[in-house]
């Protein structure tokens, strides 16, 4: 049966990790790989599974290292490959999976490819990237970096040329009509997978590949690619696992999964925004209506499901008055917005309101998929909206009350970017080590979601119904798996709820809530009623 040979990512938790932002180890101010192997146990004790860690590579940093100019080697400020073997070592003993970002759409302007490609016309990286004499072609395709980028093209006084490029201007894209391109990234991802790494987040997929007349969006050449990408894994490699980061649709992501012989997992973007929209309404239907959108994925895919994320909370997946809404929701200042975005963490999102923080996650787990915590916001951390770009959301890891959180023994100056210090979400008060010892903390009770989320494979891997449709203050799902079942009822209001359920198929079962380990009654062939709390929620397991 499926449960024997389920395959590890689909009933999964990650954890997103910025390595600059997690621990310093050597005084220097930036966090680094020996710093994260020492915080590897408590990532451990988090209860997930594999760790995904944002771009490592030697890079100018222009876009935190989504820039990259050497696929080979590791930022030294991160450290070495031999940490890098040290780090893959160490979470394995722990048994915690590593995946790293594989960044195929562009390179930095700083690589050697780039460099010659623009230098000399008869190198044979001329035709690595794409070059145009003129800069009106793919005019359908959108910008996506719209607050400093005017152009998808940018000119090059050294190659007398313009260059295609869709995010920063110092990203300019590979060209993959060049077979040369694939097998550049087919020895890229094999140096890493003979390190031991166990898959790649592999970033902006939808764009590789660019034709007239179209948005230059998951076009059918880009399929193909990154399928054979996946046949290149199979063939060779066991066990690991490609997540395609495409901020699409789901019915434009569902070829991304292919026949099960392109991605393994694929995140689901916008089910996201609607989770926040649904807290802040009071109103279910935003999240049933995405999930009514969703369609079935083949076997052994899964969808990784998500709050918040490294980048700003993307709103390009909702309607145009959705998104003018949650602006005005979700940040007021305009200084909290970042191209179609917002740049904040989840707890300054939900007014750091514990019941809200909580009740976000169970609405999360309760979706089928696998969840990815996004460091920080398993203790509450706050943000910085004043710090440049994305940055504000990427502020030291707060370990404890001491100078600089815990996070490095530099001097405070010398830190990559500040720690965070303003009276609600100080470091003297969020941090790791006071959240540990509280058992009412936010990362407490994280802890105890994630366990429950993943010894019940329901979670992850059941169907879902929804039910009390017509209750729409309430998020009611029934999860089946097997012979499991699980009633989630989720109050996204302020108010007491009083729920009435109607469970002919469940008559005769008794009702156990997970959270609280209480028992909640049986379910009788008559109506079932439920009394939520303001913003609370159960996880009721049904059993005989
Ligand atoms: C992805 C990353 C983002 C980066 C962009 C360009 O969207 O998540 O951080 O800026 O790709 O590489
Ligand atoms: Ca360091």
């Amino acid at each position: 049966m499926k449960a024997v040979h389920t395959p590890w990512y689909m009933n999964a938790i990650f954890y997103e990790v910025h390595i600059r932002a997690y621990r310093d180890s050597n005084r220097d101010g930036i966090g680094d790989i020996p710093g994260l192997i020492s915080k590897l146990d408590y990532i451990k004790d988090l209860g997930v599974d594999c760790i995904w860690i944002l771009p490592i590579y030697p890079s100018p940093l222009k876009d935190d290292g989504y820039d990259i100019a050497d696929y080979y080697g590791v930022l030294p400020d991160y450290g070495t490959l031999e940490d890098f073997k040290t780090l893959i070592k160490e979470a394995h003993k722990r048994d915690l999976h590593v995946i790293a970002d594989l960044v195929l759409n562009h390179t930095s302007d700083q690589h050697p490819w780039f460099q010659a490609s623009r230098s000399d016309p008869n190198s044979k990286y001329r035709d690595y990237y794409v070059w145009s004499d003129t800069d009106d072609k793919y005019s359908e395709a959108r910008i996506i970096f719209l607050d400093t980028e005017v152009s998808n093209w940018t000119f090059d006084e050294k190659a007398g040329m313009y260059y295609w490029h869709r995010f920063y201007a110092s990203q300019p894209d590979l060209n993959y009509d060049n077979p040369a391109v694939i097998e550049e990234m087919r020895q890229v991802m094999k140096f890493w997978l003979d390190m031991g790494i166990d898959g790649f987040r592999a970033d902006a997929v939808p764009y590789l590949i660019e034709r007239e007349g179209t948005n230059c969006e998951n076009l059918p050449e880009t399929h193909q690619i990154l399928k054979s990408f996946r046949a290149y894994l199979d063939e060779n490699y066991e066990g690991k696992i490609l997540l395609a980061e495409a901020n699409q649709w789901p019915e434009d992501v569902l070829p991304y999964f292919g026949d099960g012989d392109e991605f393994h997992m694929g995140f689901h973007f916008p089910v996201m925004p609607r989770i926040f929209m649904a807290i802040r309404k009071g109103d279910a239907s935003p999240i049933r209506w995405i999930m009514s959108q969703t369609p079935d994925i083949p076997e052994d895919t899964q969808w990784c499901i998500f709050l918040r994320n490294h980048d700003e909370l993307t709103l390009e997946m909702v309607t145009e008055e959705e998104r003018q809404w949650m602006w005005a929701e979700y940040a007021p200042l305009p200084r909290m917005r970042l191209n179609l975005g917002i740049r904040r963490r989840l707890a300054p999102l939900l007014d750091n309101d514990q019941r809200k923080i909580l009740l976000a996650n169970a609405l999360l787990y309760a979706l089928p998929g696998a969840p990815i915590i996004y460091y920080g916001d398993e203790i509450g951390m706050g943000d910085n909206i004043w710090l440049p770009d994305r940055n504000g959301v990427r502020t030291p890891m707060q370990w404890n009350d001491h100078t600089n959180a815990g996070f490095s023994e530099a001097n405070p100056e010398e830190l990559y970017a500040p720690v965070i210090d303003t009276d609600e979400f100080t470091y003297r008060k969020v941090n790791v080590e006071q959240a540990a010892k509280d058992p009412d903390s936010t990362l407490n009770k994280m802890r105890a979601l994630i366990k429950i989320r993943k010894s019940n494979p329901v979670f992850a891997l059941g169907d879902y119904r929804f039910l009390a449709e017509n209750h729409t203050e309430c998020l009611v799902i029934l999860r089946t798996y097997q012979d499991q079942h699980i009633l989630c009822a989720l109050n996204l209001t302020d108010r007491q709820q009083e729920l009435t359920l109607h469970l002919p198929d469940l008559v005769g079962k008794r009702m156990h809530d997970l959270v609280s380990d209480k028992y909640h009654g049986r379910i009788t062939s008559t109506e079932t009623s439920l009394h939520l709390e303001p913003y609370g929620f159960f996880w009721l397991v049904c059993q005989d």
